[in-house]
């Protein structure tokens, strides 16, 4: 979606975001981050950590860091942080998914809900992430993918041009996800509520990847 909505959106969102959208999707988080086991004191990158719903439910003997764009998503996270006490948070920063500013191979595991189908440049920020994950490293997504058939795919054909509006893409393609070059699929099933989310575990291979062409992209505003 568009950078400057993604912005505008999500600081409307971010005061009501566990109550609604949040509190639909807690399943499939939880499901998504009882799949994130690593080594102990492993590192984990969750990008798009929105408020930081994930954040009590990730390992606790891995170091967590949680990027977002949006800086009132992210003052709620720092919030729940400071409320909650959790030591394995080892930062949580605003940043851009389409340029993440880690080094190649930073991370054991990179967990990513809800946020492909809202990120500008999906296919960039798919890069992102595996250029971040250590090779054998994975990547853990759960997210709403477009149905071809039943009455999900008409819902979410019907909602799709509100994108800009809702904060989402409700018809986006999973195989953005899993066209990305330097992935092998590891696990693939459905998640509450409904099966409408979709978890995905994929995993980093030795292939190597290029590098992400000349950023073209406008940055976003905010
Ligand atoms: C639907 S929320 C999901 C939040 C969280 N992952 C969860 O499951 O509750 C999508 C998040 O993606 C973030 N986002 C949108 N564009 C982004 C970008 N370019 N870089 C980083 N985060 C972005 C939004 O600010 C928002 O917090």
């Amino acid at each position: 979606m568009d950078p400057r909505a993604a912005t505008t959106v999500y600081a409307r969102w971010a005061p009501i975001y566990d109550q609604t959208f949040g509190a639909i999707t807690q399943a499939a988080r939880r499901a998504a981050c009882r799949r994130v086991e690593g080594p102990e004191g492993g590192t984990v990158l969750e990008v798009g950590v929105g408020t930081g719903l994930s954040l009590p439910l990730l390992p606790r003997h891995m170091k967590v860091t949680g990027v977002d764009y949006s800086a009132e998503m992210l003052a709620q996270a720092k919030r729940r942080v400071a409320r909650m006490q959790l030591p394995h948070i080892a930062a949580l920063q605003r940043m851009d998914a389409r340029k993440l500013e880690f080094a190649d191979g930073s991370f054991d595991r990179v967990v990513a809900m809800h946020m492909i189908s809202v990120v500008p440049e999906p296919q960039r920020v798919m890069r992102e992430m595996v250029r971040v994950l250590k090779p054998g490293g994975q990547l853990i997504m759960s997210n709403h993918f477009a149905r071809k058939q039943g009455p999900l795919a008409h819902l979410s054909r019907r909602t799709a041009k509100f994108a800009d509006r809702i904060g989402w893409h409700s018809d986006f393609d999973i195989s953005v996800v899993l066209d990305t070059p330097g992935l092998r699929l590891v696990e693939r099933r459905a998640l509450p509520p409904v099966g409408m989310m979709t978890l995905l575990v994929l995993e980093r291979t030795e292939e190597a990847i290029a590098p992400c062409p000349a950023n073209t992209a406008a940055q976003p505003q905010g």
